[in-house]
């Protein structure tokens, strides 16, 4: 494989948090926060997923004060218009200047039913208006204890990449639904396991280069305290970070885990 560096990218997923008045107030307080301790957010990309109806508030927010700090949304539809109601196009995405989407996260995959084809289809939607996918892949604990760890992320990252341009700018998630908002993160050598293995999925779908380039994020009770151990392992890039995205302070210092390495 290509000896390529792949910029470290710390992603907060709100979820279903925080107001428009409240993501401008905690967008102000990150930049301030990672600026205030030097952050090099050329070193260590950071960005923010809040809930769609926020995302012009932080467009505005970022474009003034030019900060530093990247943003994307958490679905996006598969439709580009139309009679689609509650659905969002990534072309208004576009126009928001998102960089990034969430696409086919756990919490999406179970509570609304989206099957890999629906992943797939969003892949393809997210990609044609040139917003970055962040696709999600991971195993239930039923899954692991039947098939292991890696069968069912690796099955869903194949489906989600097929047809898929060898030079598409993709991100992929890792985040074992055992693992999320449970308290209870995989280790970083469980991590790196499924890691390596999604990596081989990148070179089979779309080659070498793209492989060598695609940053893959762990995600899964992501702290401050266990940040540094993941982005030790050589094929994990950066973290999706849930709950702890929640608090300024605490985001900041896992962006900032190169600071902290060996906590
Ligand atoms: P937690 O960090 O709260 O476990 O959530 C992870 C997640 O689902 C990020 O998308």
């Amino acid at each position: 494989m290509a000896a390529v560096t792949r910029t470290p990218f710390i992603a907060g997923n709100w979820k279903m948090n925080l107001d428009h008045l409240q993501a401008i107030a905690f967008v102000q307080k990150l930049a301030w926060s990672l600026q205030d301790a030097k952050h090099d957010f050329d070193a260590v990309e950071v960005a923010v997923f809040p809930p769609f109806t926020d995302l012009r508030s932080v467009q505005t927010l970022v474009s003034a004060d030019k900060l530093p700090l990247g943003y994307g949304a958490q679905d996006v539809s598969a439709q580009d218009s139309g009679a689609f109601t509650g659905e969002i196009s990534g072309a208004f995405l576009s126009q928001l200047e998102c960089g990034y989407v969430i696409i086919g996260h756990s919490e999406r995959r179970t509570l609304h039913n989206e099957t890999d084809d629906v992943v797939h289809a969003k892949t393809a939607a997210a990609l044609k208006h040139g917003v970055t996918p962040v696709i999600c892949v991971g195993e239930t604990a039923e899954d692991l204890e039947k098939h292991g760890s890696s069968a069912v992320p690796v099955a869903q990252l194949r489906a989600a990449l097929e047809g898929v341009a060898s030079d598409a700018d993709v991100v992929v998630a890792y985040e074992p639904v055992w693992a999320i908002g449970s308290g209870q993160a995989a280790t970083p050598d469980q991590a790196e396991q499924v890691a390596a293995a999604l990596r081989t999925v990148i070179t089979e779908s779309l080659g070498e280069d793209a492989a060598g380039r695609t940053r893959i994020l762990y995600g899964g009770s992501v702290k401050s305290g266990n940040i540094a151990g993941f982005m030790r392992e050589p094929n994990v890039d950066g973290a999706l970070v849930g709950g702890a995205s929640l608090d300024v302070t605490e985001f900041s210092n896992i962006a900032r885990y190169q600071k902290h390495v060996g906590v």
